[in-house]
């Protein structure tokens, strides 16, 4: 593999631009291709089953770019899918994301931290296991958030439609006494200023996107295949519709972008 070969982004909808944002900011020299599988979005209440289809059928696609890695910035698509691509792809590297619950556990004082995340992944074996191996001795209570991907979608970052349903799922875990809550969801970081709004101080919000981005960073180096210099454009393609897509990537990245039709 090539170290000028793009690094490859996918998820649902437009959520892991959260996580595209810090991989740019700590890889300023990577080409970047970003998937928003726009036509399947939401993923959190649908089966694994078609996750992993959806998730082997966008990473063959990025892998016949080249891409020299995989970053699957969905943690519902992470949960239920990044087994099945690391077996298909035993020498790429594929990272995914998890909710954080060791730094969650390290940083609360109360022992009562929040999960805000998909039906999906708060189901999923992989968020079992993550709880016995770092939560044993603290309280976790975890919120599903219906309703709040599809606004962050359709763009609606900062109304009050979204200000509302957020209040209803944060309500609940600041009166259980969560001093933490983990957003479990790329999509999440995405209203991190309404969301901010509506914690007392003392409560603090933890998201895994810069950690991913280091992970990445880590990794790529270990295997000398860092880009030395930026030579290729970023490209971003999604299923569904496109102009829509366009729309809300507007509000959330620093330059115009074309989406390209993904075509699957
Ligand atoms: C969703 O598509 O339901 C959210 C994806 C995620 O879990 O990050």
């Amino acid at each position: 593999m090539h170290k000028q070969a793009a690094i490859g982004v996918f998820d649902s909808g437009l959520g892991g631009i959260s996580v595209l944002h810090e991989i740019r900011h700590l890889l300023p020299a990577e080409a970047l291709i970003y998937i928003a599988d726009s036509a399947h979005v939401p993923y959190g209440e649908k089966s694994a089953e078609f996750i992993v289809q959806r998730s082997l059928a966008i990473s063959e696609f990025l892998v016949a770019q080249p891409v020299k890695a995989i970053v699957v910035a969905c943690n519902t698509a992470t949960a239920a899918a990044v087994t099945e691509l690391r077996q298909r792809w035993p020498q790429l590297l594929i990272v995914g994301m998890e909710p954080a619950i060791k730094p969650a556990v390290q940083a609360s004082l109360s022992g009562k931290i929040g999960v805000l995340a998909t039906i999906g992944t708060l189901r999923s074996a992989r968020f079992a296991a993550l709880l016995e191996r770092f939560a044993s001795n603290v309280q976790v209570i975890t919120q599903p958030c219906p309703g709040l991907v599809e606004l962050i979608e359709a763009g609606e970052l900062q109304g009050a439609t979204t200000r509302s349903l957020l209040h209803s799922y944060v309500e609940p875990l600041l009166q259980a006494g969560c001093d933490t809550l983990i957003l479990g969801c790329t999509h999440y970081p995405l209203v991190k200023p309404l969301l901010g709004d509506l914690l007392p101080a003392g409560v603090q919000l933890i998201d895994t996107g810069a950690a991913v981005a280091r992970r990445l960073h880590s990794e790529l180096g270990k295997q000398d295949l860092l880009a030395d210099a930026k030579h290729c454009a970023d490209f971003f393609y999604g299923s569904g519709d496109v102009a829509k897509i366009e729309h809300t990537l507007a509000l959330l990245w620093p330059s115009i972008e074309p989406v390209r039709a993904l075509g699957f």
